[in-house]
């Protein structure tokens, strides 16, 4: 196959969706691919060269189908400044995280430029990208998931319908970026002034003390469950990214029918958000053994020791082959 990896971008992700693809890359050359990559965040129009593009007549008549498709894909790929390897790919492996790769608009122009691409389409990333919409899809499919308040509230607001602690974060990011754990009333504000950093829209949400667990998805199946055993409370980003802050377990040691139950509730949280190929979702597990979804990406990390390929491998597939059956999950669509 000719894989164009995307990657890069312009999100506050862009150093992670590189590592993803760095690996990416050599695990997909290893199986004998032919592949090309690409940053997002380099595609733009040079001003020398406006005139040119702005300066299209109307014609008499429409051009034909074909040769819509065909300007299509050149007018919207020539913005990433790549048109070639873009045009000529079997497949675009995405390798971005959160912004405009993770929220649908990515997905959208590859629509639009009739190119096949991995994982799932623009409604699925959307959905998956906006935590309030998708804690709603949640409930409507019987899927538990914390209580949760958008921004602005009133500490006494948040003290009557979610007690403390709670964690205040961003609607619409990744990577625990802009979140805070608020303890108390006089915190409250600050922690959704922080988050109202990186998006216009904040959520309170109930915190849940317990484990932290995770399972991937892929071809319409839960794979693995892990389980994430870190130093603070959160999950956050020096513990996500620095080697030895955060340990794995795979599969996670879980009572009675724990596990089975998580990865039913994956799939259900997987379908909610109408999302395709793969993606990996996130769970708090509390005291009495009840999970809790927290949410679910539907572009998780893809290095080799991200948590998507090492649910995957506990469940007997490796990384290169994970890597392999992404693409291969568009080819076959
Ligand atoms: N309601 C919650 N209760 C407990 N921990 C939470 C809660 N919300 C977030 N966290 C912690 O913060 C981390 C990041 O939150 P998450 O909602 O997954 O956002 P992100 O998209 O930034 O990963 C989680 O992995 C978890 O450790
Ligand atoms: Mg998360």
């Amino acid at each position: 196959m000719r894989v164009t990896v995307l990657t890069g971008g312009t999100s506050s992700e862009r150093d992670v969706a590189i590592a993803s693809a760095v690996q990416v890359v050599a695990a997909l050359r290893s199986r004998g691919h032919h592949v090309s990559v690409v940053d997002t965040a380099k595609g733009y129009i040079p001003a020398a060269d406006e005139p040119h593009f702005l300066s299209g007549k109307v014609g008499r008549t429409p051009p034909a189908i074909e040769e819509l498709v065909a300007l299509e894909r050149g007018l919207l790929l020539s913005g990433l400044g790549v048109l070639p390897v873009m045009r000529d790919a079997d497949v675009i492996f995405v390798s971005l995280h959160g912004g405009r790769g993770e929220d649908g608009t990515l997905q959208a122009i590859l629509d639009v430029a009739g190119v096949p691409y991995t994982g799932s389409k623009a409604l699925g990333t959307a959905l998956a990208m906006d935590k309030d919409v998708a804690k709603q899809l949640f409930r409507q499919a019987g899927i538990p998931t914390a209580d949760w308040v958008m921004a602005p509230a009133t500490p006494e607001e948040v003290e009557a319908r979610l007690g403390w602690p709670v964690v205040v974060k961003p609607s619409k990011q990744g990577s625990t970026v802009g979140l805070s754990l608020v303890k108390s009333p006089a915190e409250l504000i600050p922690a959704i002034e922080l988050a109202g950093r990186y998006d216009d829209e904040v959520m309170i949400e109930a915190f849940i003390p317990g484990r932290e667990l995770t399972v991937g998805v892929l071809d319409g199946r839960a794979l693995a469950v892990g389980e994430i055993l870190c130093q603070s409370e959160i999950f956050d980003y020096e513990s996500k990214y620095t080697p030895g802050l955060a340990r794995e377990v795979f599969p996670a040691d879980l009572p009675g029918n724990v596990g089975e139950e998580c990865r039913r509730l994956a799939l259900g949280a997987h379908r909610a958000l109408k999302l395709g190929g793969y993606s990996r979702v996130d769970f708090r597990l509390d005291g009495t053994g009840q999970p809790s979804c927290l949410e679910v990406n539907a572009l998780p990390g893809m290095t080799a020791t991200s948590l998507l390929p090492q649910s995957a491998a506990a469940a007997g597939i490796p990384f290169a082959e994970l890597c392999e059956r992404i693409c291969l999950a568009v080819r076959s669509e």
